[in-house]
């Protein structure tokens, strides 16, 4: 592979090309596409959590004026798949989970389609139902592949032999929450079928990724994908939780069906976001660590209980980051997924490893306590020569780096180690760090044409910008890879009209897309050299990765808490990251990447916790009133840095994937810094005032 070396548009800080529309309310979403005479449909949920529906009296809903129909199993169009029982929308009367929809209404406005949901009578056969995850039921572990393509256990040497013979030990439990990746724009479809010939369906799709969407939803409706088109130019977050299309799509494209020729409108509510949108599982991490008294690691293990639900499985890689984190020769991770009468959880920013990073760094911390070492120190001198497990060289490893960088600009090395001994007025003075990681993932597919248009070299992509910047990036990748100035560079994204793109998630749509993007340019100039003509047009597709090597991105985050001697209250003054994610292409929005994780992850430190009653199987505080998301009144100061990495492995451009970094490590490194402000180790999040006192 060559790599782009002389350039000028990528590592350039240009303002985002979306960020005019999206600010004047000129970017269209999903949910407001100008369509004439769209109808609004609005789903009845299930109040019980596992059973059956056995009765729907829909004689007062379809009474209201302005309801158009009400769609129920006994109504609604049979699918051509019902395989994956999460999409399977009103295609049997089961109950899987709260909140699962059993009914939906169409009518001429949203108001009175949510009204008239409210008057389908719904009668069932309840049956017993279990959502509590718990370490110590085995009798619900099912079998399961770990997301979806790694072992679910690993194993070297021997963990309990050395954990015995270990000078200095830790075997401590931790727990992650239950969480709701929240986006600002609900999640939300405009379906409309054309009436003519075999019907040709548009979705315009809140989603952060249009082609896979279109694979899914012509699978489950039986079509060939050239009969469906996704469109989705502009998304208001996703955090994951749009990487694969919900049952709200399959509902609204059902529902369109059921009136060809007019758009049928959906955006869940918040409420609803909260059963069928997806969410992370909690999770039961125990780590052992062992080691010697200069603190060199010999036994590591992460044993990880986590949940799924019944009707469709959904395994969080939690023990993935600690199987490459640290030497040691005796390691071992395992998982258990526990099959509860739960909506389907599915991918939240840094899937496995924003979990996965927390009981790890913790219990690291816990053992430089117990060494008397410096936990900078003991990260240090455990990296390893090799990644852990494949024996593969790094492409490129700036962990160190990072912890160095971090420590010198946070001003670590004037750290007092004792916990529980600064005060400043009211308030309790700790200062933490832990470790972050984020592979470099390249999907398989993506391909991108650039033609000459006039001036103009488009550059077309069915890519997605979930506020990640694509919009502004992809124009410097090509315009570089071309050696032309990036005003000459016009991108058109978000459509399966144009080529086919993968999905926007694992970080992966830079490195994937853009090396398409160089692919073409490379194509384009090949072909036509420096001076093409009018129209001229070029193709190119990613290919394969270099499998030689361990890719990875790393970094080091840094926090000072405080915590008030009365309440417990913490607040966070300071949140320093530093990263080293190969070269990054506009430094604008890479910090708000970085920084975004990191806000993110405070979020998952002092508030996120999704409480799931066992009794109803609903997730009780399920809005923002009662959701709690941190704000600016916790944390004074955020700050972002990078490492100048050079890595000519990953990709033509250099980069490594940023998007889901920077929440990885921030809450481990919160709750090291709670207790050396206060001497409390707070192992189960959030870390809440009620743990401190
Ligand atoms: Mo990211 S959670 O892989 O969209």
């Amino acid at each position: 592979m060559t790599f782009l070396s002389d350039t000028e548009a990528i590592g350039r800080d240009l303002p985002r090309r979306d960020g005019a529309a999206k600010v004047l309310g000129s970017a269209t979403y999903a949910f407001e596409t100008p369509l004439d005479g769209a109808v609004h449909l609005h789903p009845v949920q299930s109040t019980i959590a596992r059973g059956r529906v056995t009765e729907l009296d829909t004689t007062a809903a379809e009474a209201l004026d302005g309801v158009l129909a009400v769609l129920t199993p006994g109504t609604a169009e049979r699918l051509a798949s019902t395989d994956d029982r999460e999409l399977a929308a009103l295609q049997d009367e089961e109950v899987g989970f709260r909140g699962q929809i059993v009914a939906a209404v169409i009518a001429d406005s949203s108001e009175v389609a949510r009204h008239a949901a409210a008057l389908v009578r719904v009668g069932y056969e309840q049956a017993a139902h279990e959502t509590e995850l718990r370490a110590d039921r085995d009798d619900l572990y099912t079998p399961e592949s770990v997301n979806p393509d790694f072992p679910s256990d690993t194993a070297e040497g021997d963990v309990d032999a050395a954990m015995a013979a270990a000078e200095v030990t830790v075997d401590e439990t931790y727990t992650t929450a239950m969480y709701h990746n929240n986006p600002m724009e609900p999640h939300a479809t405009t379906a409309l079928w054309d009436p003519d010939g075999d019907g040709f369906l548009t979705l315009w799709d809140s989603t952060q990724g249009v082609h896979p969407t279109r694979t899914t939803i012509a699978s489950v409706f039986g079509l060939d994908e050239d009969r469906v088109r996704v469109v989705c130019p502009y998304v208001g977050g996703g955090f994951g939780s749009k990487g694969q299309p919900h049952v709200h799509v399959v509902l609204a494209a059902l529902a369109a069906r059921a009136l060809p020729g007019r758009p049928v409108r959906l955006a869940l509510t918040r409420q609803q976001m909260f059963s069928l949108a997806g969410h992370r599982t909690p999770t039961i991490q125990r780590c052992r660590l062992g080691a010697d008294k200069a603190g060199t690691i010999t036994a590591l293990a992460v044993d990880v209980v986590e949940r799924t639900s019944r009707i469709k499985e959904f395994a969080e890689q939690t023990g993935l980051p600690a199987r490459t984190m640290y030497a040691s020769p005796n390691r071992r991770t395992t998982h258990r997924l526990a099959a509860l009468d739960v909506p389907v959880p599915s991918w939240m920013r840094a899937p496995g490893e924003c979990p996965g990073m927390f009981g790890p760094e913790v219990v690291m911390d816990e053992l430089a306590e117990r060494l008397g070492m410096d936990p900078i120190e003991l990260r240090i001198r455990n990296e390893p020569d090799v990644e852990p497990g494949s024996g593969k060289p790094f492409s490129s490893r700036n962990l160190v780096g990072c912890l160095r960088e971090g420590a010198s600009r946070f001003g670590w090395s004037e750290r007092d180690p004792r916990p529980g001994v600064r005060r400043r007025g009211d308030w309790l003075v700790g200062t933490g760090v832990a470790s972050s990681t984020y592979p470099v993932n390249r999907m398989a597919q993506s391909t991108a044409t650039i033609r000459l248009e006039g001036d103009c070299y488009v550059t077309e992509i069915g890519a997605a910008d979930l506020g990640t910047g694509t919009w502004t990036t992809l124009p410097q990748i090509a315009a570089d890879a071309l050696g032309v100035p990036v005003s000459r560079v016009e991108v058109r994204i978000g459509d399966t009209d144009l080529p086919m793109a993968s999905v926007a998630g694992g970080s992966s749509g830079t490195t994937t897309w853009g090396s398409a993007v160089v692919e073409a340019a490379r194509a384009f100039r090949a072909r036509y050299g420096t001076e093409p003509p009018d129209g001229a047009e070029a193709t190119g597709s990613v290919g394969d990765p270099d499998q030689k090597y361990a890719k990875h991105a790393y970094g080091a985050q840094f926090v000072e808490a405080h915590v008030n001697v009365d309440t417990g209250e913490v607040r966070v003054p300071r949140l320093l990251g530093v990263f080293a994610a190969g070269r990054i292409i506009n430094p604008r929005t890479a910090r708000s990447q970085f920084i975004g994780g990191m806000t993110m992850g405070l979020s998952m430190a002092l508030h996120e916790d999704s409480v799931l009653d066992p009794r109803t199987g609903h997730v009780v505080n399920h809005d923002l009133a009662e959701y709690h998301i941190t704000a600016n009144a916790d944390v004074d100061v955020v700050e972002a840095h990078w490492l100048t990495e050079h890595d000519p492995h990953v990709n033509a451009m250099g980069s490594k994937g940023i998007g889901e970094i920077g929440i990885v490590g921030t809450a481990a490194a919160v709750s090291n810094a709670v207790w050396h402000a206060c001497g409390v180790r707070v192992r189960d999040l959030p870390v809440t005032l009620d743990k401190l006192l």
